[in-house]
């Protein structure tokens, strides 16, 4: 994305300072996503990286990841496969607990979700410590995916989100 672009959409962000926790700047996307323009923008960033990649999977975090990670996932002719938050997957699962930057969690697959080998790219809208990103390659490595990259719409260069991710190759579109 240009960076004409870039600023246009990070002009749709909004800041909320003090969500949810004293302390937190939290970036929100909504204010981008009802942006016709702006989800247009980001959705077609996102095809244009990953189209022609031989990619089978998108793997979503729960629950903003959905919004992207659908949408890519229909345009590049990939498989849509949710990671959820406990609890709300009915049949076998494998968990990956997490810190991440206000709290703690779990992440959930089904086990027959990926095939050992198939070629994966896991989508959320924001990287901030990393904690969410890394219980998600956790995952794809218990069912022996192959990770092909991890895509952000926003990173929060601060939280060194990517020291935790380690070798993986990540892209952000956004960076804070
Ligand atoms: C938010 C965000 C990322 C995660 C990033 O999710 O959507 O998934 O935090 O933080 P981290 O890098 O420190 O792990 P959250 O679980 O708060 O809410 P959501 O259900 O709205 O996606
Ligand atoms: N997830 C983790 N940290 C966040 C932040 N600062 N804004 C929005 N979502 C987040
Ligand atoms: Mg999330």
């Amino acid at each position: 994305m240009n960076s004409l672009k870039k600023v246009e959409l990070e002009e749709m962000i909004r800041t909320v300072p003090n969500f949810p926790s004293e302390g937190i700047l939290f970036r929100d996307i909504t204010t981008a996503l009802k942006d016709k323009k702006g989800l247009k923008l980001i959705i077609e960033d996102f095809t244009k990286r990953y189209e022609n990649k031989g990619i089978d999977y998108v793997l979503g975090a729960d629950a903003r990841g959905f919004i992207f990670g659908a949408a890519l996932a229909y345009n590049i002719g990939a498989g849509f496969v949710p990671a959820r938050k406990p609890g709300k997957l009915p049949a076998k699962t494998v968990r990956e607990e997490y810190t991440l930057e206000y709290g703690t969690n779990a992440i959930e697959v089904h086990e027959d979700a990926i095939e050992k080998g198939a070629k994966v790219v896991i989508i959320d809208d924001l990287l901030a410590t990393g904690g969410t990103a890394k219980a998600m390659i956790n995952l794809m490595n218990k069912l022996e995916a192959n990770i092909y990259e991890l895509a952000f719409l926003i990173e929060l260069e601060d939280l060194k989100g990517r020291e935790l991710i380690g070798d993986y190759s990540v892209y952000s579109i956004l960076k804070y």
